[in-house]
């Protein structure tokens, strides 16, 4: 995507081969910054703090901190300690688990010497194939929201709401959830997005708002209460949101408060989609509820925010009163029968195992 005329990935290796580029998404609205990551131990950080977030974009990140652990030990303890270091970072988006497998697999059979340059293929190829998989994502859904522009009045925007940020910050390119939206906007078709914030990390407000606004996409940001109210009122024609694991059977773990959503859509009729890249497939589970892994993260991050002060300061402020006991429980599972369908590179399905293995057969 475009910032300021300059195409921008999220992530991307520079030309000496000796770091990687990442885009600061903490700093983000307030300020556009660039990192250098130049080892292992930064890419887990980078990970593990959130200066890159969102599952496909997790994954990516996991695989070029393995290309830059290879240069320091290209030896099977240093693979191993690199996957390990990495896996431990994040629980809940398993992209991170399918990229550093992907990264073992092709790394651990080859001579030592093969493998720097083997690592930064893979992990430029697992980049490359993100993108390619939500530009489709981004066709199969647009279609969708074409669909929903005919069933409106002539030139009566289309009223989209999501959840967290599914878009390219959230990936290496175009997003998932969001990547139907620019296609759709890229096509002519009037739309609008409805942009929860996104407590506690307000990913919404923060990140999902910055991107529509440097592409032009007409928006509005939401307290994350007030999506059941729209639909109530005829304001939402249809949700899409992303998803950090999904199960085999269609169940959707995303960012805490996904599930709310689907449930207020499903009482009123509202359709809730899904962008769905595979790799966000978790083959090995059938019970999202029960076999996810749910990740709890600092305290903090629901008693204080952070923004911008009207000088130009960035201040954290408490909100709660000291000493009252926080939880920060940071994705809940929707089950898959509050999902209408799948927006995966392959086409819409069902949220089922059959629909699944419609289209992905290779995996029955
Ligand atoms: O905690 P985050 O910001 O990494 O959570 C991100 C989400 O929940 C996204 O919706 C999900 O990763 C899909 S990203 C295309």
């Amino acid at each position: 995507m475009r910032i300021d005329g300059s195409a921008y990935r999220t992530i991307w290796p520079e030309e000496d081969g000796r770091a990687v580029a990442i885009i600061d998404q903490t700093r983000l609205p307030h300020d556009f910054a660039v990192v250098r990551l130049t080892t292992l131990e930064d890419a887990a950080h980078a990970i593990r703090a959130m200066l890159v977030r969102g599952a496909p974009l997790i994954g990516a990140a996991a695989a070029y901190g393995v290309a830059l652990a290879m240069r320091a030990d290209s030896g099977d303890t240093g693979l191993e300690r690199a996957c390990a270091t990495l896996l431990a970072t994040r629980p809940t988006a398993v992209n991170l688990r399918w990229a550093l497998e992907r990264m073992r697999a092709r790394l651990a059979p080859l001579p030592e010497p093969e493998r720097v340059a083997a690592a930064d293929a893979e992990a430029a190829s697992i980049a490359d194939e993100d993108v390619a998989i939500n530009r489709a994502i981004g066709g199969h859904g647009a279609a969708l929201i074409r669909a929903a522009a005919e069933r409106k009045r002539p030139g009566e925007p289309v009223n989209l709401l999501t959840h967290c940020n599914a878009g390219w910050l959230a990936t290496v390119d175009w997003g998932t959830a969001l990547a139907p939206v620019y296609a759709a906007f890229e096509q002519g078709i009037p739309l609008h997005v409805w942009v929860d914030e996104t407590r506690p990390r307000n990913q919404g407000a923060s990140l999902t708002a910055w991107e529509l606004k440097h592409h032009g996409v007409p928006h509005t940001v939401i307290a994350d209460n007030v999506g059941g109210h729209l639909m109530q009122h005829g304001q939402v024609d249809l949700c899409i949101v992303g998803t950090d694991r999904t199960t085999a059977t269609g169940d959707v773990c995303n960012k805490i408060g996904t599930y709310l959503k689907a449930l207020a859509a499903h009482d009123n009729g509202v359709p809730f989609y899904v962008g769905l890249p595979s790799p966000t497939i978790d083959w090995t589970i059938a019970d999202g509820v029960r076999q996810i892994p749910i990740e709890e993260r600092d305290g903090r991050e629901v008693s204080e925010l952070t923004g911008r002060t009207a000088d130009g300061r960035i201040e954290t402020v408490r909100v709660t009163p000291d000493g009252s006991p926080v939880a920060n429980f940071a994705f809940d599972v929707t089950p898959a029968r509050l999902v209408t369908g799948l927006i995966t590179e392959r086409g819409v399905c069902p949220a089922t195992r059959q629909g699944l293995l419609g289209l992905f057969p290779e995996r029955g």
